[in-house]
């Protein structure tokens, strides 16, 4: 009889000293993505997981997976609803399956400036699409900027016609492909961390980037020309698993949520700069011409891909392509 309450009672023991051990294990949030850590996203993942450490020491751990280390982008969405990562920051060319409106960011020439986008984001109908996927578990946290795409090849494209049966990487995404058909070039849908090397062999003979992304890749390595053509966006929604997020102790979501805030704010100020600096490095590097348009050949450009927006009309709707065209003329 002793012997029993005894052995139930070191049984009881190592089972609270287990409950306690784990009620102190840190909440652990995985941050994937697939850049460098010198990008607006790199950067801003990295003062996400400084400012957790700072102001949630011991209760929440944040480990952030650069450069496609852990999921690549073709993964990472399902990884988030597997719940094997916590936080991911996906292009918003990669929501197509999830959200049909997040397409409306894809649409060429669309956006003045990324001053513009800005406001977009921040109006309702921008902030409306951050949880326009919760049915499907998946919660917007916020938006950071990269910046502008530009278009990359191995000749120099002044004009659409440039671009005629030419073979260009695209994102995941039906939108690019159109894109790139309009002006009768060839779009080849390929992962990130393909991207370099699909240039170099020639699988591919162009692409469309925002200039830090072209450098962090050495894509100007083996691209001699870039054309200063800003017809699109690339631009991130950062999202979590809801079922995770919203499992989360309050005081701890609410603290996240203020340092995401706070990051948010600093990647949308800085992406731009980080943008400027590293088109000054791949002109230091003296592999690529950069060519700047004149309005006449960049109206070109706009008039050839501009079809594109009726093509989408139907599915992104109306009003919210009307919506983001209105944050252009303030
Ligand atoms: C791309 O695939 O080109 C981008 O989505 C990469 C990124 O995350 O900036």
């Amino acid at each position: 009889m002793f012997k029993l309450t005894a052995k139930a009672l070191a049984c009881a023991l190592s089972l609270s000293l287990a409950g306690i051990a784990q009620a102190a294990d840190p909440i652990v949030i995985k941050f994937s993505h697939v850049v460098a850590e010198n990008t607006p996203k790199g950067q801003g993942a990295l003062m996400f997981k400084k400012l957790v450490e700072e102001r949630l020491p011991g209760k929440v751990e944040v480990q952030v997976y650069p450069n496609s280390s852990l999921f690549g982008d073709g993964k990472e969405m399902e990884a988030l609803l597997l719940g094997d990562v916590q936080l991911i920051a996906p292009s918003l060319a990669k929501f197509e399956h999830y959200s049909k409106g997040v397409q409306v960011f894809d649409l060429p020439f669309l956006f003045d400036d990324i001053a513009a986008v800005d406001r977009f984001q921040k109006s309702p109908e921008g902030l409306a699409l951050l949880s326009s996927m919760k049915d499907k578990n998946i919660t917007g946290l916020g938006y950071w900027h990269n910046g502008m795409k530009q278009l990359s090849a191995n000749k120099p494209l002044r004009v659409p016609t440039d671009a005629r049966g030419l073979k260009f990487r695209v994102q995941a995404s039906q939108v690019l492909e159109e894109q790139f058909k309009a002006v009768r070039a060839n779009p080849r849908k390929m992962s990130f961390a393909e991207v370099y090397q699909g240039l170099q062999t020639g699988v591919v003979n162009g692409a469309e980037n925002p200039y830090s992304n072209i450098y962090s890749q050495k894509m100007h390595e083996v691209q001699d020309y870039i054309t200063e053509s800003n017809h699109g966006l690339l631009d991130y929604m950062l999202i979590t698993n809801t079922q995770f997020w919203d499992g989360l102790p309050a005081d701890v979501r609410t603290e996240l949520e203020s340092i995401l805030q706070e990051v948010t704010v600093a990647v949308n100020q800085k992406a731009d700069e980080l943008n400027q600096a590293d088109k000054q490095r791949i002109l230091d590097a003296g592999t690529t011409e950069i060519l700047t348009l004149t309005p006449e050949e960049r109206a070109k450009w706009r008039e050839a891909m501009k079809p594109v927006w009726k093509k989408f009309e139907g599915e992104i709707g109306a009003d919210l392509i009307k919506a983001a065209q209105a944050s252009n003329a303030q």
